[in-house]
């Protein structure tokens, strides 16, 4: 622990979300951003956020190879909040050299080329999203996968050398459920076909009755190397 994210301990300490992500709105004063994949848990923070009118930049990273089903929930939420929801493309000029070297499905040759990929959709526009930021909101929850179960609420991304903040860290799926279902929270039709964890459509699949959370997501390769790098603090 460092001496912000003590002192952020503090301030978010026996606080119910919407108290923690006021008071951090608070602390950092047009500085403070929230990503969302609008998979179910980043829906209950986008409700939070919006139906509170919280002053916290709201974004996701438009990787151009998104479900058709995502793009149904991106515009459910536009109708339902009426509030912005910035997006971030890759570069264009990386995109273009990736396709035109590699073709449109490179990811699935080797590790190199997928993380190369995510590199490209991902990572480099996180770095432009998170730009001037001092804090970086996420959805990411404990049971999620074994690596996360080793992260913690608050923590510092030496990477992006800001503070994150993991506002419903603790909960269970049951409880993502039931606050979604009785708060009317729009979510991704694929949560109820199998997905538990979305992310871009050649790189995730439905998973099997009692298959890991994360089995889905490039699902071809090694268990030990499912992440793409946005989460970097984690230990994989
Ligand atoms: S990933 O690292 O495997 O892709 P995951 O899908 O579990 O991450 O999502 C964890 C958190 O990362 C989400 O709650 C969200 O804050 C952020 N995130 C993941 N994908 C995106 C995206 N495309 N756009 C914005 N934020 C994202
Ligand atoms: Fe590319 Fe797949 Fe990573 Fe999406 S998840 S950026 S398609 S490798």
């Amino acid at each position: 622990m460092n001496v912000l994210t003590e002192e952020i301990s503090e301030l978010v300490y026996g606080k119910d979300t919407v108290q923690a992500l006021t008071a951090l709105a608070d602390r950092f004063p047009g500085k403070i951003v929230f990503s969302t994949s609008f998979g179910i848990e980043d829906q209950i923070i986008t409700h939070f956020i919006f139906s509170n009118n919280l002053p916290i930049r709201v974004f996701t990273l438009e990787t151009g190879r998104l479900f058709p089903e995502t793009y149904y929930v991106w515009n459910r939420t536009l109708e339902i909040y009426k509030k912005d929801i910035e997006a971030y493309f890759p570069d264009t000029h990386a995109v273009q050299q990736l396709i035109s070297q590699k073709g449109p499905s490179s990811f699935y040759e080797s590790v190199e080329n997928r993380k190369e990929c995510c590199r490209i959709r991902k990572i480099e526009p996180l770095q432009r999203a998170l730009e001037g930021a001092e804090c970086w909101i996420t959805g990411i929850r404990a049971e999620q996968s074994d690596n996360r179960q080793g992260m913690s609420q608050i923590e510092w991304d030496n990477n992006n050398q800001l503070l994150k903040f993991h506002p419903i860290y603790d909960w269970s799926l049951d409880e993502v459920w039931s606050f979604t279902k009785a708060h009317h929270i729009p979510y991704n039709p694929l949560h109820d076909k199998g997905f538990p964890s979305i992310g871009c459509a050649p790189c995730t699949r439905a998973v099997r009755e009692g298959e890991d959370f994360r089995a889905g997501r490039w699902w071809w390769e090694d268990t030990s190397k499912k992440e793409c790098g946005l989460h970097a603090t984690e230990t994989h």
